[in-house]
């Protein structure tokens, strides 16, 4: 769905039907997504190049799609790393077959909430060094888990194989509309088969960062997460209905 939003070529026809019954609930959910991925490049760039990271642990990654997180960190630093976790077999299998997949890069399956089995793939070999500072990516990810899946307890089981001046980066769907969270949630978990979380509200992410130096802008609207330039925020869609809401924190 996320990859048809985009606008991109490696979507089926139930993502595309899907998609059409979302844009009727939410009608800027295209802006959104945009929005999203905007999003993620900028905080990459920010990470590797103003504070020096070189590993990213991007947590359901998603179909590739440029520039991917990858791509953006070895644009600042060429041996930058990048381990990418999914739980959907399709995900992993198209990003290992990408043209332009390099030794800085590991495709991982597995659920974001087995962080023992993250760290165990994504360390092998030396690939990602744990004793040197990693940015956690949970980027448009955490309203695909239940309540029961417990995000935050996720987030703080990674935080703690964190080294001292590794990152984390949290956002999700949210929104202030009742009504929106619950149709899209319905929608959602109709359409995966029960496999899917929920459009929270702001104080729910708020609840993830308990403990945490969150960086300014602190946490807000992505759109507003250091824009590029005042005339990029202008030229951003709004979306109305809902937002992705979030921020970056740093351990320690
Ligand atoms: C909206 S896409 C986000 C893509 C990317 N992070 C971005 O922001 O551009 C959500 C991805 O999360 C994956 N996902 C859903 N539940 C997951 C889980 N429990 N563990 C790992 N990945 C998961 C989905 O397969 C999908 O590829």
């Amino acid at each position: 769905m996320y990859d048809w939003l985009l606008g991109g070529e490696l979507n089926f026809e139930a993502d595309r039907k899907a998609c059409e019954d979302l844009l009727r609930i939410a009608p800027s959910s295209r802006e959104l997504a945009l929005n999203n991925r905007w999003f993620l490049q900028r905080v990459v760039r920010f990470l590797a190049e103003e504070r020096g990271i070189t590993q990213f642990l991007d947590h359901g990654s998603g179909l590739p799609t440029r520039p991917n997180v990858h791509q953006v960190a070895q644009e600042v630093h060429e041996n930058a790393r990048v381990a990418y976790i999914d739980i959907d077999p399709i995900v992993i299998a198209h990003g290992r077959t990408s043209l332009d997949v390099n030794s800085g890069t590991r495709f991982i399956e597995a659920s974001m909430t087995d962080t023992e089995r993250i760290v165990e793939q994504a360390s092998r070999g030396g690939f990602i060094d744990f004793s040197r500072p990693v940015a956690a990516l949970y980027v448009s990810v955490i309203h695909c888990l239940k309540d029961s899946e417990q995000p935050g307890e996720m987030i703080r089981r990674m935080r703690e194989r964190l080294a001292p001046g590794s990152y984390v980066v949290v956002c999700q769907l949210v929104s202030d509309d009742e009504k929106v969270r619950e149709d899209v949630t319905k929608l959602m978990r109709d359409g995966t088969g029960d496999q899917w979380g929920r459009v929270r509200e702001k104080g729910d992410v708020r609840r993830y960062f308990d403990g945490l130096t969150v960086l300014p802008p602190y946490l807000v609207d992505v759109t507003h997460w250091r824009p590029d330039s005042e005339l990029r925020l202008r030229r951003a869609q709004r979306t109305h209905e809902w937002v992705e809401f979030g921020g970056v924190a740093r351990i320690r």
